[in-house]
């Protein structure tokens, strides 16, 4: 079993019977659908879950777990996903997928937020590795650019992997992908894109996850927020 399977596998432990559940999206996620899956049907675990995006919806159905939409979702037990950075004070970045907006509303509604990670998602600073995902209403792109250029961002549309086109998120949004200074702090980077117009939704989850779990060379550490 390698790391990312493994931290999976724990945090599919974290789950109980009556839970409503959000589920992540990517290659850990996946781990924990299907440990998730194999759980409920060998422990007879009575769940409902929430996907955070529709290929995980479409995952999740494939796997049989008891899927409601989002739309009729108003408060989860926990939120499982995992993250494309992590800092020492649980700040994340998230988005490498198009469904910033789900992620952060499941992780804002969830009683606990579990983020999978292994070594290679933990950073010193928001943004070390990947730009910022940023999403915005198509026709206010040129004015939002302009305010991130404002404060030191460089950066652009995201294009379709053959380059012949911009990539639209699952609500038909364009996504910025921006660089920041490295001065500048999550929070106070997060505070700024917040506070734009224009924006939906962009990557920062700062205060957000309550536990990470980080699993290195066959061993799992728990971080638990102290709020
Ligand atoms: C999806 O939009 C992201 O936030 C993922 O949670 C993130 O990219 C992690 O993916 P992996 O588990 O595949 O690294």
């Amino acid at each position: 079993m390698n790391d990312k399977q493994l931290v999976a596998v724990h945090a599919a432990q974290k789950i109980e019977s009556g839970m409503v559940v959000g589920l992540g999206t990517g290659s850990t996620a996946n781990f924990f659908l299907a440990a998730l899956a194999d759980r409920m049907r060998d422990e007879n675990l009575q769940i409902t879950t929430v996907a955070s995006s529709i290929v995980s919806h479409q995952k999740a159905k494939s796997l049989g777990l008891p899927l409601i939409n989002l739309e009729s979702s108003s408060h989860l037990d926990i939120y499982v996903d995992g993250a494309d950075e992590v800092t020492d004070d649980m700040t994340l970045l998230k988005g490498r997928g198009y469904d910033l907006v789900r992620e952060k509303l499941l992780a804002r509604a969830a009683d606990q937020f579990y983020v999978m990670i292994d070594p290679s998602k933990k950073v010193q600073r928001i943004g070390e590795k990947f730009p910022i995902p940023i999403e915005v209403m198509p026709f206010a792109w040129e004015l939002v650019h302009k305010q991130l250029s404002d404060l030191g961002g460089k950066g652009n549309l995201r294009q379709t992997a053959n380059g012949d086109g911009l990539v639209r998120t699952a609500y038909g949004s364009l996504v910025l992908d921006m660089a920041f200074p490295a001065d500048v702090s999550s929070a106070d980077l997060n505070t700024q894109l917040n506070n734009i117009p224009g924006i939906i939704e962009q990557g920062v989850f700062h205060q957000l996850a309550t536990h990470i779990l980080l699993a290195d060379s066959g061993v799992v550490d728990e971080q638990t927020s102290n709020s």
